[in-house]
């Protein structure tokens, strides 16, 4: 940079080092936000208009001068400038050499600091709605799935050990209830982005007489922020939607491993599309599941931005500081990841084939229903803690004969409790244990359906 700088450099004999210069920069990351700068700045130049600071032929020239720039951006023949710092300054650097002195008038009563943050708000409005658009296309997906496997038993699992029978559209409407959680979160966070800062200045507010709620509605806000000293200063808006996206995230990963380790040869439950997966350049016979893998581990990052965004808050003291320029680079690295996750995590729902088989052969291979067993004690009359003994010492006396329970003979339950009868074999069945859970979010089939159902109506809102 030869000269001072335009925007601020009156009071300068000097302009920044180089390495300030190179330092201090952001337009590389924030030039992201063109759309809404120019945004904002087009309804900022008309409520400039109203409020009688611009006539209405320089409002004109301004807005057109926008719209060029805005095309220029588009069409990639835009020239950001690293020495005007950030992507506010090099639109309004360009908007002087398209219309001349008058771009001069735009940043009156204007701030980069109420700029920055109205900017920053519409732009994660924008990613929000993408998010929640690509969550209930996910959710749709897995309630599509659920009801392909009302019917498909499988083991549920504590501690990674089989525990109780469930059916496999239990699970995936597990999976279905961690999204609409995800999703109202995002929802509930755009109410916080729809309070638009604009016109509170550098932190003191606006003399000009500005109508502020027009302005914002103008840009698609619902209402406006209260105090100019928070509303420069806050980024709790930002926490949010890096919480968020971390804790969908984790869900993603969560999900991600479950599928990896289902589809290991180990447990053989599932097959990963073979469109998401890779080979090995060594041993001809693998398909491993990358992008479930990449999904997964690129959760890390989303912990790590919040983190960052936490600590960058910390200490900070009212009103704006420049730490805040370093809010951008994390959080739209977070909302990348959520956006490519989701659109993998789709086609993984979509395309991942389950081995009911191998999944129904586990739930008879095992102990699943002794629960059952020591519920149905109970129904006859036995206190529980003692029915969890006698169940015990069933499931000792098959495991030592080579059994499985519901392969027992009533003359050897009876040997081990006179309370059992004919009837303990409607209850010791893995489908029987289904069937029974008939407690809203149970496992029970009408149950199931029902809440498919109700996923249903949600997803038509
Ligand atoms: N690039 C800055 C940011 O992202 C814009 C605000 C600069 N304000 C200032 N007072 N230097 O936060």
């Amino acid at each position: 940079m030869s000269k001072k700088n335009p925007s601020w450099g009156g009071r300068f004999t000097k302009k920044p080092s180089q390495i300030a210069q190179n330092f201090s920069s952001s337009v590389d990351v924030d030039q992201a936000l063109y759309n809404q700068d120019i945004q904002g700045s087009i309804a900022y130049a008309e409520a400039l208009m109203e409020a009688k600071v611009l006539s209405k032929n320089e409002c004109n020239k301004i807005k057109t001068g926008l719209k060029k720039i805005k095309k220029k951006i588009e069409a990639g023949n835009f020239n950001w400038n690293p020495a005007l710092e950030d992507v506010h300054m090099n639109i309004e650097a360009a908007l002087e050499k398209e219309i001349g002195v008058t771009a001069k008038k735009l940043h009156t009563g204007r701030s980069r600091n109420d700029q920055v943050v109205t900017d920053f708000k519409l732009f994660l409005l924008e990613r929000s709605i993408e998010i929640e658009s690509l969550l209930r296309n996910l959710m749709k997906n897995l309630v599509v799935r659920a009801e392909g496997e009302l019917e498909t038993l499988m083991p549920g699992f504590t501690h990674l050990q089989n525990a109780q029978p469930v059916s496999l559209a239990h699970y995936l409407l597990s999976w279905y209830e961690m999204m609409k959680r995800d999703l109202e979160r995002v929802s509930a966070t755009k109410k916080e982005l729809k309070v638009s800062p604009l016109g509170s200045g550098a932190l003191s507010g606006n003399r000009f007489k500005l109508d502020r709620q027009k302005l914002a509605k103008s840009l698609g806000f619902d209402s406006v922020t209260r105090n100019s000293i928070d509303a420069v200063s806050d980024r709790d808006f930002a926490l949010e939607v890096a919480f968020n996206i971390s804790v969908m995230a984790i869900h993603f990963s969560r999900i991600c491993e479950e599928l990896i380790i289902w589809s290991s040869s180990q447990f053989n439950y599932a097959q990963l599309p073979e469109e998401l997966c890779t080979g090995s350049s060594i041993m001809p016979q693998k398909k491993n599941p990358d992008m479930a893998e990449l999904v997964r581990g690129g959760s890390a990052k989303t912990v790590g931005n919040l983190m960052t965004l936490l600590s960058l808050m910390k200490n900070q003291p009212l009103a704006y500081n420049r730490d805040n320029q370093e809010d951008k680079a994390p959080l739209i690295n977070s909302i990348e990841y959520a956006t490519e996750a989701l659109s993998i995590m789709i086609e993984i729902i979509k395309g991942v084939s389950f081995n009911n088989d191998q999944m129904l052969a586990d739930v008879y291979d095992d102990f699943l229903t002794a629960t059952d067993l020591a519920e149905y004690l109970v129904i006859k009359g036995v206190p529980f803690r003692e029915a969890h003994e006698i169940t015990g010492t069933a499931v000792k006396y098959a495991e030592d004969n080579d059994l499985l329970l519901f392969e027992m003979s009533l003359d050897e339950f009876k040997k081990i409790s006179k309370k059992i009868s004919q009837d303990v074999f409607n209850y010791i069945d893995p489908s029987d244990s289904i069937q029974a859970k008939t407690s809203i979010g149970g496992t029970a089939l009408q149950q199931i359906k029902k809440e498919i159902k109700r996923a249903k109506d949600y997803l038509k809102k």
